[in-house]
């Protein structure tokens, strides 16, 4: 392919790298999730089966979901099925609009090595979890933008990261 589009990664991640607990975000961060929603708005979104499923509002706001999953039963007119990371971001190639992966870890752990931008929200915490982010701060970054927020609970940086060197 002569253009493929960048494949940006989008992740809230405790300093710990912990993503999830029992199949749900392991903080509540009003602020993050109102991000989250504003960035994959009108996007192709690479999911895992658990992600799309226990996400309300996937199919909301002109998201295009691409699932990877081995149940093609999850298919239908809005929804792309895929068994394979690979074959995902495929079909994410010929879709509308940026392709934003969405996790969960074994995602995000094959689609690292290849990203060229990570959506980053760090929360500034250890936290419990059963779910990682793969480390990524031994790769070469650059940080083109950063926020700080903060609410009741939890100090986090949205981070914008991008590859320095091609993969
Ligand atoms: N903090 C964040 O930004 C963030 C982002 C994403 C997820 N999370 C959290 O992470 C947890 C969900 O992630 P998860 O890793 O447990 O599940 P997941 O990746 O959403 O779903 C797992 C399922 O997806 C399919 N799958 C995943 N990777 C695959 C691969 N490489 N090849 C083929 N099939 C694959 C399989 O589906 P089948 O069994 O159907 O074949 C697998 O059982 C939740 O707690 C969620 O809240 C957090």
């Amino acid at each position: 392919m002569a253009n493929p589009k960048p494949l940006q990664l989008i992740v809230a991640c405790a300093e710990n790298r912990v993503i999830g607990r029992a199949g749900r975000l392991p903080f509540d961060i009003p602020e993050d999730k109102a991000w989250f929603h504003e960035k994959t708005a009108g996007q192709t979104v690479v999911l895992g089966r658990i992600c799309f499923e226990t996400w309300p509002k996937v199919l909301a706001d002109g998201r295009v979901p691409v699932v990877i999953t081995r149940n093609r039963a999850l298919a239908s007119d809005r929804v792309r099925v895929a068994a394979t990371v690979s074959e995902a971001l495929a079909i994410a190639q010929t879709l509308p609009g940026q392709i934003m992966v969405c996790g969960g870890q074994r995602i995000y752990e094959e689609t690292l090595p290849i990203a060229d931008r990570i959506l980053l929200t760090l929360v500034h915490a250890e936290v419990p979890g059963d779910t990682w982010f793969p480390e990524w701060r031994h790769l070469p970054w650059r940080e083109t933008w950063r926020k700080e927020g903060r609410d009741a609970n939890y100090r986090y940086t949205f981070l914008s990261l991008d590859r320095a060197t091609r993969p």
